[in-house]
């Protein structure tokens, strides 16, 4: 039985992060489930410079991605469709990561609100007690956005910010080594093997012959 992981990409900042986590996943071997927020699309657009279209998503992944997508398990659901598989607890389903997770992400979830398809799957694998994980990205943060992740913590998912640490690449570390380490971390808490960073070794850089 085919059991994807689902990404629900917000319209927060970072969308490298989104295509890491998606890269890695398929990597590794496994299904993933899309959804790409109305919001995240200006972020995708910003950001990359190129638009993501429902009725394109293929080609418009793959522009994302920087690969073709030959052989990958990936399925797009739109994030209108609220009678896609993941708005439902029977659809298998091994669980979720909301990435990058906006401020009305985190709290759409939080709360229950189910306003679209991201914020419904992310509610059903919550309560189904499958892995959730949830990358917010927003700084600085207000009160009820730090109530709304305490309450995420709460209801079992692993709140983990977009907050990439430097050790292993040192202060050379390129962007797309931040993101990498970013994008790592998420795979490690849903446990996916991957090589996207350098383990803590216990050896300090300036200690390393
Ligand atoms: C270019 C751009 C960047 C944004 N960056 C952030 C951000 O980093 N964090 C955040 O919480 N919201 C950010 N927003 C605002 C969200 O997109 C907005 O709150 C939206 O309602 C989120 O909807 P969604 O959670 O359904 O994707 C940004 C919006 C735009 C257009």
């Amino acid at each position: 039985m085919r059991e994807p992981w689902v990404v629900g990409v917000s319209g927060a900042s970072g969308t490298p992060y989104a295509a890491a986590v998606v890269r890695g996943l398929l990597d590794a071997g496994a299904s993933v489930d899309l959804i790409v927020s109305r919001a995240a699309r200006l972020t995708v657009l910003d950001e990359t410079g190129r638009p993501f279209r429902d009725a394109h998503w293929s080609e418009d992944l793959a522009a994302w991605l920087g690969r073709d997508l030959d052989g990958a398990d990936v399925r797009h659901w739109p994030a209108g469709d609220l009678a896609a598989g993941p708005s439902s607890g029977s659809y298998p389903a091994r669980g979720m990561v909301v990435v990058p997770a906006s401020t009305a992400a985190c709290a759409g979830i939080a709360i229950g609100l189910s306003k679209d398809l991201l914020q419904r799957a992310a509610e059903v694998n919550l309560k189904e007690r499958r892995r959730v994980v949830v990358v917010p990205r927003e700084t600085p943060v207000t009160r009820s956005h730090l109530e709304h992740l305490i309450t995420l913590h709460d209801a079992g998912a692993v709140v983990m910010p977009a907050s990439p640490g430097f050790y292993g690449a040192g202060a050379a570390a390129s962007a797309a080594q931040l993101v990498d380490f970013v994008a790592g971390k998420v795979l490690d808490a849903l446990g996916v093997p991957h090589t996207l960073f350098h383990r803590w070794t216990g050896t300090l850089n300036a200690d390393r012959p």
